[in-house]
């Protein structure tokens, strides 16, 4: 069949409109935030309704065609990058909430609903959607399924994982399941719903989410303190730790910042330079709280963690003082940085930093290196800057090379050589780093189970198959 009849037949399945093949659509659906791959898909189609999902996916195992899911396109690690000739299956047309269940605390969404617009709904009843990272603007429920999104919060409220309640997915065979029906207790063997999470459309599309909501946070204040080098920050950790409840704890150097700076819309926290900060947050729920932050932050100084600090006093304050976090990764990309996104448990942190600092240091003298990420559960954004004037295929085939000696390190504390942001292409040649051959075995049978033609986005996870 030639590819022009083949795109007739499927758009005679979803109607022709929901079926784009001009470049500027291939260009923009093809490509996630990555900069590694150009996008060279087979078209891109928008389906409305989960029997548009059920027939895309039966069609592509007939004629051996490879999607891939397309949500924001927010990822950081191609896993929604179509480089290949796939077709892109695109979700921004399934974009409604479905239901909001204010005695389960639940709200039913179609997988192309941004996380923003979930976090708006939850507070208009009073409540919180607490999975939150500065792409939410702009990501899909889908996509955060896909990857298992974590962010800025996760030290009180975990990854995205922990929010779903059910799932209907759309398995690579074109079976549609439902996943967990939305119950809190539900002890009848394997939970499927937790293997569709994270598994980066590799298994079935996710055509359905039921997202559990928390009760809102009260009176919010965040703290920025500087430190003189990254390992102070740990005893700071321990030390609120021990007191607050804290709803964040971020970490960022003084080189991240100073991007943000420069923008000229975001002020500084403080007069004195440090090499280091920390971003905290915690419920400020009467005076006595926040009279011991003021008291733990004094401690810290004391025992010289912290050079200087700052506490916010109104909302406004407690903005601005996230924007010197949150901007850091929209601002740099335009040096399109090599991403490296670590983690261990967190009382392995310091050593662990310690070591990778060194390689680091000892393997990129000349590149700007950026750290910064959510300290406080142990994830590290590890990312290195492209010098202007450097090709693009040099700096990153570099940056691959100073990657292993990284990569062993992770290894060694037995962390994970992608915390968050998933595996996708950048880092599935690594994947060994963090699991073991038996388990990348039953990982590939898991996949073939569901996807026994190889369909869903083949080459992500994993090399492409046979
Ligand atoms: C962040 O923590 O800012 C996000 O994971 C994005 C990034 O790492 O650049
Ligand atoms: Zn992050």
């Amino acid at each position: 069949m030639t590819q022009r009849a083949l795109i007739d037949e499927l758009a005679a399945l979803v109607a022709p409109a929901r079926v784009l093949t001009d470049a500027p659509s291939l260009e923009t659906y093809g490509k996630d935030w990555t900069r590694q791959f150009i996008p060279a898909p087979l078209a891109v189609v928008l389906p409305r309704t989960v029997e548009h999902v059920q027939a895309i996916v039966r069609w592509a195992n007939e004629h051996r065609v490879a999607l891939v899911p397309s949500g924001g396109r927010t990822g950081l690690s191609a896993a929604a990058v179509a480089a290949n000739g796939e077709l892109v299956v695109s979700f921004d047309a399934m974009n409604q909430v479905l239901d909001v269940n204010l005695t389960d605390r639940t709200v039913v969404c179609q997988p192309g609903v941004i996380t923003r617009q979930l976090q708006d709904l939850a507070a208009e009843h009073g409540l919180y959607y607490p999975v939150d990272f500065a792409s939410s603007g702009s990501s899909q429920i889908g996509g955060n399924i896909g990857t298992n999104a974590g962010g800025i919060k996760v030290i009180r409220y975990g990854m995205t994982r922990n929010w779903v309640a059910g799932l209907k997915v759309v398995t690579g065979k074109g079976d549609l399941l439902e996943l967990n029906k939305d119950l809190l207790k539900n002890a009848t063997g394997y939970d499927l719903r937790q293997l569709f999470i994270g598994a980066e459309g590799t298994l079935g599309f996710v055509v359905e989410a039921t997202m559990r909501l928390d009760r809102a946070p009260k009176n919010l204040t965040a703290m920025v303190l500087g430190a003189a080098d990254v390992a102070s920050i740990m005893p700071v950790l321990h030390a609120f730790h021990g007191k607050l409840d804290l709803t964040a704890f971020e970490f960022f150097s003084h080189a991240s910042m100073a991007k943000v700076l420069a923008r000229g819309d975001v002020p500084a926290p403080f007069a004195t330079p440090c090499p280091f900060y920390a971003l905290l947050e915690f419920e400020a729920v009467n005076e006595a709280l926040a009279d011991q932050a003021l008291a733990l932050f004094e401690h810290c100084v004391e025992q010289g963690w912290v050079l200087d600090g700052v506490m916010s006093q109104s909302e406004q304050q407690l903005r601005n003082l996230w924007k010197l976090r949150e901007y850091i990764s929209e601002t740099i990309s335009h040096y399109t940085p090599y991403k490296n996104d670590i983690s261990v448990t967190v009382a392995k942190v310091p050593a662990f930093l310690a070591e990778i600092d060194a390689i680091v240091a000892a393997h990129y003298p000349d590149f700007e290196v950026l750290w910064y990420g959510h300290i406080g559960d142990g994830n590290l954004h590890l990312n290195i800057l492209k010098p202007r004037h450097m090709d693009n295929a040099v700096f990153f085939e570099t940056c691959a090379k100073v990657n292993t000696w990284v990569f062993e390190i992770v290894q060694k504390y037995n962390g994970s050589i992608s915390a968050e942001h998933g595996v996708g292409m950048t880092k599935r040649d690594y994947l060994a780093y963090s699991r073991s051959p038996a388990e990348i075995e039953y990982m590939k049978a898991i996949k073939a189970v569901f996807d026994p033609n190889g369909i869903m986005n083949p080459g992500k996870i994993f090399a492409p198959q046979g």
